[in-house]
């Protein structure tokens, strides 16, 4: 028997499996949600025929993808694809997100952009009023990372953001390396006023790869209740 937050996890995964068809290519995200995907997918393939291809958003969920019987491309092999379903940490009423809790969010973002759509998969947990409450990570490359965190801590100044200070993601006592061999900053801004300009002015700083904030980049959230009840917003 599920916990109400695996049931909403796993009924609103299930709700956007549904919408895979035969012959696509799909984007397949990363994190809780989206491994629940990927085992929904995975049955879909194994009983009931379904042919798709899918791109995977991590090692992780590559490896998930190969075992539960899916076939797996590389973005270079797919090239262009006609869905991606991943999970967030928080979506606004705009479907802005922040993603990369899970640390994937350099390769989430490629393959969403990539997308004729993004579908997220959330539970109800996940809805904000306003975008910043989740700490926003941001890959950073591993050289010269305290400068840039310093450049990024004295950005946020002018910014409207309520705080402003950022955490080195750590993988048991070491800094955590991120799929593409980056490091993760984790932004604690409290309340973010304006998204957009926000993703727009940390990927001017040097040194700073991509940021966790997806701006008109989704466009349905299917959101899953612990009861079993999905809501689909577009
Ligand atoms: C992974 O890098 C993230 O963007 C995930 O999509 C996000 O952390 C959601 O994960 P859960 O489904 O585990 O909450």
């Amino acid at each position: 028997e599920l916990s109400p937050i695996d049931k909403a996890k796993f009924v609103a995964a299930k709700r956007a499996a549904d919408m895979v068809e035969d012959g696509m290519r799909v984007g397949l995200g990363t994190g809780s949600t989206a491994a629940w995907l990927v085992r929904c997918l995975g049955e879909m393939v194994r009983e009931d025929g379904l042919r798709f291809s899918g791109v995977p958003t991590s090692a992780r969920t590559a490896q998930l993808a190969r075992e539960v019987g899916i076939e797996v491309l590389s973005l270079d092999e797919a090239r262009w694809l006609d869905l991606t379903i991943d999970g967030a940490d928080e979506f606004d009423r705009d479907l802005n997100l922040i993603k990369g809790g899970g640390g994937a969010l350099l390769q989430e973002k490629i393959v969403a952009a990539a997308s004729d759509q993004m579908v997220v998969i959330a539970d109800k947990a996940k809805e904000v009023e306003s975008l910043g409450a989740f700490p926003l990570p941001i890959e950073v490359v591993p050289f010269g990372w305290q400068t840039t965190q310093a450049l990024v801590e004295e950005t946020l100044i002018s910014m409207d953001v309520m705080g402003r200070t950022s955490t080195l993601r750590m993988s048991h006592s070491s800094p955590y390396i991120a799929d593409e061999g980056n490091h993760v900053l984790d932004l604690h801004l409290v309340r973010i006023g304006n998204p957009r300009q926000l993703a727009l002015i940390l990927n001017q700083i040097p040194g700073v790869v991509d940021n966790g904030l997806f701006i008109d980049i989704c466009d349905t959230v299917v959101i899953g209740y612990g009861d079993g009840r999905v809501e689909v917003r577009d």
